[in-house]
């Protein structure tokens, strides 16, 4: 299937499919799985700007909506990772005179309750009208809609150009990138910056970080995709920062074309990415073998639990745990149910797989022998907390191992 490229149009073609997949965060009761939405769920390279992208991505309002289940907060570590951006924030604005901080996908506002308990004037951009209530509650100003160029065109004839605009996790879920750059661009201050992070692609292919690979996620971006997308509408890549957050991210800073000098990061991680080869086909072929390794290991390891009669427990409903569970093809005998604190995921099933989702209560009562880390990318917070849990933890990134 031939398809143009989201970003510069160029014909590509998916180097891989995961098949039919379900929304990642669509999770259901028994009385909807007969009108579960399937899309097929295959990325693509463009040679021709070096983006990862997905070839179909199902409609914004089928994945953000008022009943959209994550809650950013509710990660302790990811709350102290947003404080800390806050920080950031309020630093580069200490220089401007009435500065204004506008966040695209501020969620239930936990990076922005920071800025407006100390009383910095800023706007929150949400969809999804739920998690957007619990940020207002917290004195987060927020509206919900889309940004896109129009409501950046907006949001400057209200309030006057951003001095930083912030996005974390939501750039890569946007399709139409080129009015979102559009829109920056006209928001931005002359002096003002881009700051923007999400799952990056280099880790990914090191990792075999497959499940990062679902709906929502329509870009895995890298250091060279980004400055090249961003280029077109006059942004100027002028840092990187690695991240260690949802199992390997990157920090973009931009800023309008030729008003800051770039740091040496920017020419470093472009070496790398070129070194790693993510710019060339065949580095896709061999990720599509790793998957397959991955899933055919997963698979026979449950398998031959399953058959030595051994428990395993899902931990962490997370959004990538629906591609892994579609991928692999988990069902409730090889994975009992997942255990997770999100009260609006309880006492519902996963999205395709339906593997029902239960309190962390139901893990703590009875502890399993396996507990399979859906939610790997937090498996530091985790580990802190489950000092009693005396089974063992099935891990399948980077590889597919049982460790204590
Ligand atoms: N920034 C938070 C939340 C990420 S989840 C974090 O990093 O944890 C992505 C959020 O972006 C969701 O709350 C979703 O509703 C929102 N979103 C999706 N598309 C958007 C768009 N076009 N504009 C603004 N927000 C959007
Ligand atoms: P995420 O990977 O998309 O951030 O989603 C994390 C999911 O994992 C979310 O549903 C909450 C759940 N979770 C737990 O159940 N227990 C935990 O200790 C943590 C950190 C997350
Ligand atoms: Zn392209």
């Amino acid at each position: 299937m031939t398809t143009a490229c989201r970003i510069c149009e160029a014909p590509i073609e998916p180097f891989m499919s995961f098949g039919p997949m379900p929304v990642a965060n669509g999770f259901l009761g028994a009385d909807q799985f007969a009108d579960e939405y399937f899309f097929e769920l295959a990325p693509a390279f463009c040679g021709g700007c070096g983006m990862l992208q997905l070839v179909e991505q199902p409609d914004a309002r089928r994945m953000f909506h008022g009943s959209y289940p994550f809650y950013a907060s509710l990660s302790r570590h990811m709350s102290a990772h947003f404080e800390g951006v806050a920080g950031e924030i309020r630093e580069i604005c200490g220089g401007a005179d009435d500065p204004f901080v506008v966040e695209i996908g501020s969620n239930d506002g936990v990076m922005l309750r920071h800025l407006a308990a100390a009383g910095i004037r800023h706007l929150g951009i949400e969809p999804s009208e739920n998690v957007a209530a619990v940020a207002r509650e917290a004195g987060v100003e927020t509206v919900s809609e889309f940004f896109d160029e129009d409501f950046a065109a907006r949001v400057a004839d209200e309030h006057g150009p951003a001095t930083v605009i912030s996005a974390a996790n939501v750039m890569c879920h946007i399709p139409d990138l080129n009015s979102v750059a559009a829109g920056i661009r006209r928001l931005l201050a002359p002096d003002g910056v881009l700051r923007f992070e999400d799952p990056y692609l280099g880790a990914m292919i090191a990792k075999t970080s497959y499940d990062q690979i679902y709906d929502e996620h329509v870009f895995i971006f890298s250091a060279t995709s980004v400055a090249s997308a961003f280029a077109r509408h006059g942004l100027e890549l002028i840092d990187l920062t690695p991240l260690a957050t949802h199992g390997g991210s990157m920090r973009y800073t931009l800023a309008h074309a030729g008003r800051a000098q770039p740091s040496a990061a920017v020419a470093r991680v472009l070496e790398e990415e070129s070194r790693a080869g993510l710019g060339r086909a065949a580095t896709y072929d061999s990720f599509r073998a790793a998957c397959e390794a991955s899933r055919d290991g997963l698979r026979s390891l449950l398998e031959e639990l399953r058959g030595a009669g051994r428990r395993v427990v899902g931990y962490g409903a997370t959004s990538k745990s629906t591609t892994v569970a579609n991928y692999c093809g988990l069902s409730p005998d090889l994975v009992e149910f997942i255990a997770d604190t999100t009260p609006d995921k309880q006492g519902k099933f996963s999205p395709g797989a339906h593997i029902p989702v239960r309190p962390h209560a139901d893990f703590a009562a009875d502890h399993p022998d396996f507990a399979l880390l859906f939610a790997w990318n937090h498996e530091a917070e985790i580990r802190e907390k489950e000092t009693d849990f005396a089974g063992r933890w099935i891990r399948y990134v980077p590889r597919v191992e049982v460790v204590a």
